[in-house]
């Protein structure tokens, strides 16, 4: 079997972004596309020579293809090993506890996570480091810069391989293991979880469920789980068998694209506990009977019981969720005497307190939870702990999440979003803000007194680097808050995102509707920012 060595010319867009590159299928189509941003990945890690890949994606279609290729491009640059999820198939965490457990040398994830899928959707490919999260920036520049100049790519002059057959098989003098994909990460929640507990639940005859996979990658872990370890009857898993596009729909777990879900927990007779992950099975939604959890209220819920479940008995080090979330956690943490971190939007900024020790449970309001377990939020890990401490506390969704209220307050929480409005326009919006902040504090809007309000910027504890410009926030005295922020993810013009978030401390006023409770806020909002002038819209695209 013979390397060969083939010449390509660079493409100019393939700068990754937040989670790698992420294109449409027919741009990964085009000859030595994918192969040139593999080999830029290969060419900008130290000396791999003879260590462990690990391989897998979220099934979407151009994911069997990639892998064989990237499978032959492992060896013909001098790996030793790569473990391949059977069929190709890793989720995000999966892939992240694989490569942790196995202590590779890092993973490729191929994901384009909850954008839709099919020949018409879109690809994505992502590397994360031996630590099992994904590639820092010094690494992402790296491989761009690399994509400028390349001028050849090393590949295997051979056929695929069996993708389905789990054991042992050898591609030139590399070795490639192909992996049960939901094995590795069921061990790692049953350490963490209490199954025997959660058994019990579900087969009390008391309590029924029901988790969307939204025919993406956590199908099959669900059913591994869900059904044969905890013993759910197959009807509680919706769309659970994953297709090449996702079935047409687009895996994103809210309450607008999760509505089949949704639906079926706010119909009269639904399910006492309701969820969905996304394509790669990174984000998740938890919902109770006719009662929704906010990622935000979830991460504080989770931080408050931890204690009751196997993996975190011990209690927490710290917290740390992004800027934007509410701050209930901030309550739990200040009540356990632990510290809180806030931090910019994404993932990647909790990879240093998770190291370092210092964070333990990390939280986002774009429904991503997770912890030290592995360096990506967890979907299903989100699932399981939540039912763990529902199979402890034998009380509904809604009763564990009004206690909690009772208990430290409600931070009520909502993100209006402008989708696709005019990016001057939001740049325009995001200058006058900016230009405000100095000379905000101490005014008053109606009941609310102006106690801060800045352009955020963040320092690492770490590594001491510094993230400027990440959100306007302006804070008032009661602890109400409102955050302005571009998105970093749209596609279309800008996305405007305002945060809008009132404490509630007295339990008589918990149980109101989030819009009404928050009416003043979006009022003071619209006034501060003048949103519908700058935005020309008269109300949100989503609400959630
Ligand atoms: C991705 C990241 C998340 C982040 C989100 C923010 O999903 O994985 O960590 O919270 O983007 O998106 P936004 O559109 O608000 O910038
Ligand atoms: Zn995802």
């Amino acid at each position: 079997m013979n390397t060969i060595v083939k010449n390509t010319t660079p493409f100019p867009d393939q700068k990754p972004g937040t989670s790698g590159l992420r294109k449409k299928v027919n741009v990964f189509q085009q000859a030595g596309y994918l192969e040139n941003f593999v080999q830029s990945i290969f060419d900008s890690l130290d000396d791999f020579s003879g260590k462990t890949l690990v391989l897998g994606g979220d099934g979407r279609f151009y994911n069997r293809h990639a892998a064989q290729v990237i499978l032959r491009m492992a060896a013909a640059n001098g790996f030793g090993k790569v473990l391949v999820g059977r069929g190709g198939l890793l989720s995000t965490p999966a892939a992240s506890c694989v490569i942790r457990k196995h202590q590779a040398f890092g993973g490729i994830i191929l994901s384009a996570s909850h954008n839709p899928a099919g020949p018409d959707g879109d690809f994505g490919i992502k590397y994360n480091t031996g630590n099992g999260g994904p590639a820092p920036e010094k690494i992402t520049d790296a491989i761009y810069a690399k994509s400028l100049s390349i001028s050849r790519y090393r590949t295997l002059d051979t056929q695929d391989i069996d993708l389905d057959l789990i054991g042992e098989t050898r591609l030139g003098d590399m070795r490639v293991e192909i992996i049960d994909p939901v094995a590795d990460y069921t061990e790692l929640m049953q350490e963490l979880f209490d199954f025997d507990r959660i058994h019990a639940l579900i087969n009390s005859g008391l309590f029924n469920m029901c988790f969307d996979a939204m025919h993406a990658i956590t199908g099959p872990y669900a059913v591994e789980i869900f059904e044969q370890r905890l013993g759910v009857t197959p009807d509680a898993l919706i769309n659970a068998e994953p297709k090449e596009d996702f079935g047409g729909g687009h895996p994103d777990p809210n309450l607008v694209y999760a509505k089949q879900l949704v639906d079926i927990m706010f119909a009269s007779n639904g399910p006492d506990f309701g969820a969905a992950s996304d394509g790669d099975g990174d984000r998740n939604m938890i919902l109770g009977h006719q009662c929704f959890i906010t990622p935000s209220d979830s991460l504080a819920v989770l931080a408050a019981n931890a204690h009751l479940t196997p993996g975190y008995k011990q209690g927490l080090a710290g917290i740390a969720r992004s800027m934007p979330t509410s701050q209930a956690a901030d309550r739990v943490a200040e009540r356990l005497g632990i510290e809180m971190f806030e931090t910019p939007t994404g993932w990647k900024f909790f990879g240093n307190l998770l190291d370092a020790g210092r964070a333990t449970l990390c939280g986002e309001e774009s429904f991503g939870s997770g912890s030290s377990h592995i360096r990506e939020k967890d979907g299903l890990w989100a699932v399981l702990f939540w039912l763990n401490l529902l199979a402890v506390h034998k009380l509904s969704v809604r009763d564990i999440i009004t206690r909690h209220w009772a208990s430290f307050g409600r931070n009520y929480y909502s993100r209006h979003d402008y989708e696709g409005v005019n990016a001057d326009g939001a740049g325009e919006l995001m200058e006058k803000l900016r230009n405000l902040t100095g000379n905000l504090k101490g005014k008053r809007y109606g009941d609310y007194e102006v106690a801060f309000s800045d352009d955020f910027s963040y320092t690492d504890p770490i590594d001491h680097s510094v993230s400027e410009h990440q959100g306007i926030r302006i804070g008032f005295t009661d602890g109400s808050r409102m955050v302005f922020r571009l998105s970093g993810t749209g596609t279309e013009g800008a996305t405007l995102r305002v945060y809008l978030e009132r404490y509630e401390g007295d339990t008589a006023k918990q149980l109101l509707d989030a819009q009404d409770a928050l009416a003043d806020l979006i009022r003071i909002a619209d006034d501060i920012a003048q949103v519908r002038h700058y935005t020309g819209r008269d109300a949100p695209t989503v609400i959630t």
